[in-house]
């Protein structure tokens, strides 16, 4: 794991075109290597398959409703996070609703502090895309990501399913507001 004190140096900025084939690379892996354990392999591939490529990834950074953020130590991925403005389950209330579409901080820099750094940028971001509320879905079976979003303040409002492949998998829907 990294010294704190290297995470403070990790850049983060917003990803652009040219970042797409790295980020391809990096959100397949860092899915793997969190979810692996508890689903099949046919269902990880099939995920894998339908959401990660290069030109999805460029796609979704040229969205114009999002914001792909990307944190880089000497030109390698360290993390990455997404937040996306549109509509939202009930129970997420607010008026203008952005959503955490993904939110990945590399095993070697897990538990460094750049998790809160990412998530400061995302909050950064998402009220430059005018939210008046945060929201995320995390798979009830995923403690340390549960943990994590209630010490950066989210509120568990609620439920709903996500398919991962062929199987449908329960996440919480958690909640913050966002300060003027
Ligand atoms: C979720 C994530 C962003 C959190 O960042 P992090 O740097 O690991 O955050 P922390 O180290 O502060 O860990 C969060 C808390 O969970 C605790 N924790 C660690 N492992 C845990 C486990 N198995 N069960 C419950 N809590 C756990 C930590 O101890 C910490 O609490 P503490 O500060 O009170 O000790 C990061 O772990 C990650 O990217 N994981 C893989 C991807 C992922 O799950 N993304 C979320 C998708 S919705």
């Amino acid at each position: 794991m990294h010294p704190a004190s290297t995470a403070r140096a990790v850049r983060i900025r917003r990803a652009e075109s040219r970042d797409a084939a790295a980020l391809a690379e990096f959100c397949a892996r860092t899915f793997r290597e969190t979810y692996d354990a508890h689903n099949s392999e046919e269902d990880m591939a099939l995920h894998l398959h339908t959401h990660f490529s290069e030109a999805l990834q460029r796609a979704e950074i040229a969205d114009a409703d999002a914001v792909m953020l990307v944190a880089e130590h000497e030109g390698a991925l360290a993390g990455y996070a997404k937040v996306r403005r549109g509509a939202a389950p009930a129970c997420v209330g607010g008026e203008r609703p952005v959503e955490v579409q993904r939110f990945y901080v590399d095993r070697a820099w897990q538990g460094t502090g750049l998790a809160y750094r990412l998530m400061d940028a995302a909050h950064e971001w998402a009220r430059a895309l005018g939210a008046d509320t945060l929201w995320l879905g995390v798979w009830e079976r995923n403690p340390r990501a549960i943990a994590f979003y209630g010490k950066c303040g989210f509120m568990d409002v609620g439920a709903w399913t996500f398919t991962l492949g062929t199987d449908v998998q329960n996440d919480r829907l958690m909640v913050q507001k966002v300060g003027g």
